[in-house]
């Protein structure tokens, strides 16, 4: 069994890894973090585990994590660059569902997320947490930095697209304009998340700039091996889970050709986790809910040069805890869907 903590377990993407991680055949939970209820019941917080989860939260500072084999950081980022290198050292691995570890460039952290990065020289040896693109680094990975929950939708949207070796679309002007449920930005108390403020409305936020911006180019341009550039748009829907991102490509003249439905087809093929819709299917967000599916459709309005790719997800399965815990699967070298076979909740 593997032994498996948890450091920030009273947040969405926490909750979402233990409901994972108590029906997971081969994990042995034994740890779970929280500075403000320690010693509470984890089932007294989430009646939802009562029967599955017997541990009680435990401060991060008494939590017996180096007793683990590996270490899921639910935390806000700051967090795990801080910990992580005193657990490498004790030879436990590391998964952080924050972006301490996904951005490459120390300086390009600090711009976007206003501190100087704690462990730079781990930069180098973390792996980023996108199964798809990543899978042979994650065999052998002790830290893995995941994927933030719209770089995995823009990121696995367009990868057909640019991991040919000639551009097939104009990979200067991809344009992504994406929604989110209210459960991305986390179990924190703001006015913006209130019920009255964010339900029954509509609106874009971080238009001239969000934090996931650097990340995805960074992951396309590794998958692309030239220089992308990218615009992104997040919304707020009122909804709790769920990711929708519209993705625009312009096909550049020698390409329009091009099937693109066997091109995303054939790339996907044998993804467990990435489903490829009919021509023309417009995937919605609850068939994809509480389960670690992405669904991809292709539209090519009147036939013309815009390439539309509507990609969903939920942000916290595939965008987080499912996909944490699919990197965990990989790693340890079990079969990738082990305890990740649920089925979408519909309605
Ligand atoms: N929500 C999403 O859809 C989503 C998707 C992908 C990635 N992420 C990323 O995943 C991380 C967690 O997100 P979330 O939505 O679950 O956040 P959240 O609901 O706000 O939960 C944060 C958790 O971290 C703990 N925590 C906060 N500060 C801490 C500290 N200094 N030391 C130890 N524990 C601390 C909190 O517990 P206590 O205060 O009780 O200790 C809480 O359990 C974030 O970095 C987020 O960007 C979120």
């Amino acid at each position: 069994m593997i032994k498996v903590g948890i450091v920030g377990g009273t947040g969405y993407t926490g909750v979402e890894l233990l409901r994972l991680l108590a029906q997971h055949p081969e994990v042995e939970l034994v740890a779970i973090t929280s500075r403000t209820e320690d010693g509470l019941p984890v089932a007294t917080l989430f009646p939802s585990l009562r029967g599955r989860v017997s541990l009680a939260f435990s401060d991060p500072a008494k939590a017996a994590l180096e007793r683990c084999d590996v270490v899921f950081f639910a935390t806000p980022h700051g967090v795990a660059m801080a910990q992580s290198p005193a657990l490498l050292k004790a030879g436990v691995r590391v998964i952080d569902l924050a972006a301490d570890f996904r951005i490459k460039d120390p300086e390009v952290f600090q711009k976007w997320y206003g501190m100087p990065h704690a462990a730079p020289d781990l930069l180098r040896e973390a792996v980023y947490g996108l199964p798809e693109v990543n899978r042979e680094a994650l065999r052998k990975a002790r830290l893995v930095g995941m994927a933030g929950c719209y770089p995995t939708s823009m990121q696995l949207g367009y990868a057909p697209l640019l991991a040919q070796a000639r551009a097939l679309v104009d990979e200067g002007h991809l344009v992504a304009d994406c929604k989110s449920g209210v459960s991305g930005a986390g179990r924190k108390a703001e006015i913006g998340n209130l019920l009255a403020e964010a339900s029954d409305n509509f609106k874009a936020y971080a238009v001239k700039g969000h934090r996931h911006l650097p990340e995805t180019v960074q992951g396309l341009e590794a998958i692309a091996r030239r220089p992308v550039g990218l615009t992104f748009v997040p919304h707020l829907l009122p909804m709790i889970r769920g990711i929708h991102s519209t993705l625009y490509a312009r096909i550049l003249p020698g390409a329009m050709d091009t099937d693109f439905q066997m091109l995303y087809e054939t790339h996907y093929a044998h993804e467990p986790f990435v489903d490829v819709m009919p021509p023309g299917s417009t995937p919605e967000t609850r068939s994809v809910r509480a389960s670690n599916y992405l669904r991809i459709a292709l539209h090519r309005p009147d036939g013309g040069d815009t390439l539309i790719v509507l990609v969903v997800e939920d942000n916290l399965v595939k965008g987080a805890s499912g996909q944490a815990v699919q990197a965990m699967n990989i790693m340890f070298g079990l079969p990738e869907d082990t305890g990740l076979r649920q089925i979408a909740v519909l309605p």
